[in-house]
């Protein structure tokens, strides 16, 4: 027979690998127990990142002798009775698996007492003994593994498990304002004494974050959503966002996505939302159940969610900025933009569908522009004066009718209108000006005074000492001294444009795969190209207009801005005729 029966033992070892892969999903099992049990104050020790010791410690509810006696045999819980409790249950935990899985990975031990008469009970190597104790449990968990050799394989760095362990403390912390929390460790000790969110924030971020950040409060009937993100005016760096759902700390790209869609207008290349957000849903229609770690929860209706979220949070900074809001409303064209867009090199040739300026003339009687339109809107800017042939793509630029909220260039070309983004085209040019002028440099910049790169991430600092000479031909130039990285040179061609920020954001990017420390010149460059660029809202001569017209023409990539959008939009006559249904 070749078909086993797995030992018990064997079996947990397996099923714990899927809920403990690192430390940090230790401490989160350990501080969500500690929740449940109405701890007021709770104290977590690590050592060597949490793989030598995490110790936790709570004033909470206790542990009867006889819980004690069965709390590490798997699916084993005092908190969900039956399946239907998982749609209004309030506690973190409820599979009753966390105890078991942990015990069976480390060298583990609860010392915990439910009195006030300083008498408890310890459990270690499956025995039970009387110990003197304080009301609340006490958890100690250390060689994280020692039986598993094969998952330590897996663990990543020690710096790296040591930012997870902290962010996971952090994110305890934040959902839970009315408790104290203790943290020691060989690096960092802090301590933030119960309070509420507003100044549970400060105790974390400082005073700063109230301005760097705009309040979000959203109420509709599908959901709530409560926090706090970057305030567009004024964009900040921390190295990892929160996001809550139903008071759960999770993972969710989509909603990810989302905030960094809505933001792509308002931030620079190279910036990133900063955000804590606590999203509450009717808890029928979530499924908290799908994933080992509970780090995602399943939405009964996400495209609904995220349609309604990113409407909400475009208002928001709309309102925020006092920017006026996109006009295109209307569905349809919405959608036949877009659809045009998504080849941008269907520019390059126009179609042969597009519509023939002859046929068109044929059909004189209806015009399609009012005649006041039809007049130059700025001086200078007749046709005359760019008959030397306006082209772009291959399209013929018959008049500039001038900007659309000092934003938008609108021609007309012998076949129909062009749009042109002014800030979108503009940083195109710069991009590739610059690339050609600065392919050969590296001269860098002694900064005045050294830049200090306080409050970055354990991860950060890898990538940092991981990369010291890329960094160092781009022009950067940096050493660590008790723990913290200076910053002593930067790129000559950054020279104004640099800013700390922009240096955080780019390891942020680095960090998150969306950028390569190979390409940080080129992402440097075009983060210059943006910043020296044409803002939406600034207003352009009829020259200026032309200018900008004749050098995106020259550009090698004219149909994309450094970000990646369209510069310009073509619409043929035939293009409006179907807009306006006069065909179909
Ligand atoms: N710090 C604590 N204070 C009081 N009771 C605790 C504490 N930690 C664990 N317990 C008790 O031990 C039980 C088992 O804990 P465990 O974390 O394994 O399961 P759970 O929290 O019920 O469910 P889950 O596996 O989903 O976390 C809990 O139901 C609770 O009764
Ligand atoms: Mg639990």
């Amino acid at each position: 027979m070749l078909i086993k029966k797995l030992s018990q033992e064997t079996i947990n070892l397996i099923s714990a690998g899927e809920v403990i892969e690192g430390p940090s999903d230790i401490l989160k099992e350990l501080l969500e127990n500690s929740v449940d049990a109405k701890a007021t104050e709770i104290t977590v020790e690590i050592k060597s990142s949490g793989l030598d010791l995490i110790k936790i410690k709570d004033d909470g509810t206790g542990i009867l002798k006889e819980d004690l006696e069965v709390c590490l045999e798997k699916y084993t819980t005092s908190k969900l009775e039956k399946i239907d409790d998982l749609y209004t249950i309030d506690s973190f935990g409820f599979r009753g698996e966390a105890l078991s899985t942990i015990a069976a990975v480390s060298k583990f031990k609860i010392v915990s007492s439910t009195t006030n008469d300083g008498k408890g009970y310890v459990l270690e190597n499956n025995n039970i003994s009387q110990v003197s104790s304080n009301k609340g449990t006490t958890i100690t968990v250390q060689d994280l593994f020692y039986n598993v050799p094969v998952r330590k394989k897996f663990l990543k760095s020690k710096s790296f498990e040591y930012s997870k362990v902290y962010e996971v403390f952090l994110a305890n912390a934040l959902l839970n304002p009315n408790i104290t929390f203790k943290f020691i460790s060989e690096k960092k000790n802090v301590i933030f004494p119960k309070t509420d969110f507003e100044n549970r924030l400060v105790q974390i971020y400082g005073v700063e974050i109230k301005t760097k950040t705009i309040n979000l409060d959203i109420n509709t009937e599908l959901f709530k959503v409560k926090g706090i993100l970057t305030n567009p005016q004024n964009p900040v760096y921390f190295p990892s966002n929160f996001l809550f759902i139903n008071k759960r700390f999770v993972f969710s790209p989509q909603i990810y996505k989302a905030i960094i869609d809505s933001y792509k207008d308002y931030l620079m290349i190279q910036q990133k939302p900063f955000f804590i957000l606590f999203i509450e849903l009717d808890p029928r229609t979530i499924d908290v159940n799908v994933h080992p770690k509970k780090r995602v929860v399943k939405l009964q209706n996400e495209m609904l969610f995220l349609l309604e979220f990113k409407r909400e949070l475009s208002k928001k900074l709309d309102a925020s900025l006092g920017k006026f809001a996109p006009a295109l409303e209307h569905n349809s064209l919405k959608d036949f933009i877009s659809s045009k867009n998504s080849d941008y090199s269907s520019f390059q040739k126009p179609t042969q569908s597009s519509y023939s300026s002859n046929n068109y003339s044929s059909n004189k009687e209806v015009p399609f522009f009012r005649s006041d339109l039809q007049k130059p809107l700025y001086e200078n800017n007749n046709i005359s004066s760019i008959s030397d042939n306006l082209t772009l793509f291959e399209h013929n630029i018959t008049k500039i009718l001038g900007q659309i909220k000092n934003t938008f260039i609108i021609c007309e070309t012998d076949k129909g209108m062009i749009l042109i983004d002014q800030h979108a085209a503009d940083e195109r040019i710069n991009l590739e000006k610059n690339r050609l002028k600065y392919a050969d440099y590296v001269e860098k910049q002694n900064l005045i005074s050294e830049i200090s790169l306080d409050f970055i991430s354990e991860s950060h600092k890898e990538i940092l000492a991981n990369n010291i000479e890329i960094f160092k031909k781009t022009g950067f130039e940096y050493y660590l001294k008790n723990d913290i990285y200076f910053l002593k040179t930067i790129p000559l061609f950054l020279n104004k444009y640099f800013d700390k920020n922009l240096f955080l954001n780019l390891l942020k990017d680095i960090e998150e795969g969306n950028n390569e420390v190979f390409k940080l010149k080129d992402s440097l460059l075009k983060l210059r190209s943006c910043k020296e660029s044409i803002k939406a809202n600034d207003y352009l001569s009829s020259h200026e207009q032309i200018e900008i017209i004749k050098k995106l023409n020259l550009c090698k990539d004219k149909g994309i801005c450094a970000h990646g959008r369209p510069t310009i939009i073509f619409l043929s006559l035939k293009d409006l005729e179907i807009l306006f249904k006069r065909i179909v």
